[in-house]
């Protein structure tokens, strides 16, 4: 009896897994909950150019400026930008970098009037508009784990689109793996958690 109790509690682990936090471990970058992270030797990293800041990542101009107080980053990135402790300029947290300014994220559902505030991660920006006023998926692209945009074009015709554009789309690819690898895991997970309970109750 134990071993069952047991045995459920493992399913539901499985089945619970969350999108982890900046330092939580993954397996791939859609492990990684936060946005502008990516998964580095299973733990969860700020993409290249994006700093840790508490719990979020900070937006980093190229070429970096560096700072002694966020009026030195005023001046370039406008007053939504601060100084780190590290002494480089960045982005506030929930801000994004938009023509060398700094930009209050609007997250996809969000109202909105201009396409640029709308921000659902810098690999997702070409996915997410400005849409009736509400920053929506563009056509193609539908809502992912409630906040990122992804392409709603069937696996197969992804590979094949993949296979004719591969050397431009290496990385895209790379990263369009990863959502098909997680998903996976997902209706595993799922399927555990369902047949095993109703197995251990006909036992
Ligand atoms: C934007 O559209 C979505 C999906 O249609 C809807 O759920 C959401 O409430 C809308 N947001 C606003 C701010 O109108």
């Amino acid at each position: 009896m134990h071993l069952e109790i047991l045995l459920v509690c493992v399913a539901c682990v499985i089945a619970g897994i969350k999108a982890s936090a900046i330092h939580g471990p993954c397996e791939t970058d859609e492990d990684c909950g936060t946005i502008d992270t990516e998964c580095n030797n299973n733990v969860c990293t700020c993409k290249p150019n994006f700093a840790v800041w508490f719990d979020s990542c900070v937006a980093l101009p190229q070429p970096r400026i560096t700072c002694h107080k966020k009026h030195d980053c005023h001046r370039s990135l406008g007053v939504k930008s601060m100084c780190t402790k590290k002494n480089q300029c960045a982005c506030k947290p929930f801000h994004h970098l938009h023509q060398g300014q700094c930009v209050k994220n609007r997250d996809l559902h969000d109202t909105c009037d201009h396409d640029h505030q709308c921000y659902c991660g810098e690999d997702c920006q070409e996915k997410i508009a400005c849409i009736h006023k509400n920053c929506s998926c563009k056509a193609g692209h539908k809502p992912y784990r409630s906040r990122r945009c992804i392409s709603d074009t069937p696996f197969v015709l992804r590979i094949a689109d993949q296979v004719q554009l591969a050397p431009i789309k290496a990385t895209e690819s790379f990263v369009k793996e990863s959502t098909v690898a997680s998903s996976t895991k997902t209706l595993f997970s799922s399927v555990i958690s369902i047949v095993l309970p109703i197995f251990l109750l006909i036992k």
